[in-house]
């Protein structure tokens, strides 16, 4: 059984268009929601290079490549997948009820 305390409530499933990331901030940390068809995902906003903010960048189905220098990362589980980021982001738990988008901090 889930902590309920744990899981927050982010944002809206309707709000999270594929290929546009949603920017939401939790506990004062800016997190990235992505849509790839029914999935949300959540990670980090924040390029691991340079700190660039990733919502600003390119989603391409799981890849979203950084609006900086090109580093892309993996949205499933954060880890990096192209030049020059060598350190995966955060990524968090989701979970969709109704048009609710909760994640797990
Ligand atoms: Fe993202 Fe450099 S800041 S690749």
């Amino acid at each position: 059984m889930d902590n309920v305390a744990d899981w927050k409530r982010v944002a809206a499933a309707s709000e999270i268009v594929e290929g546009a990331p949603l920017l939401v901030v939790v506990d004062s940390d800016d997190i990235a929601l992505f849509r790839v068809k029914n999935d949300i995902f959540a990670t980090d906003d924040l390029c691991t290079h340079a700190e660039a903010s990733l919502v600003e960048g390119d989603q391409e189905g799981y890849i979203i490549t950084c609006p900086r220098h090109g580093g892309q990362f993996d949205i499933r589980n954060g880890a990096p997948k192209h030049f020059p980021v060598f350190s995966p982001i955060r990524t968090y738990p989701v979970r969709i009820e109704g048009d609710d988008v909760y994640i797990e901090v």
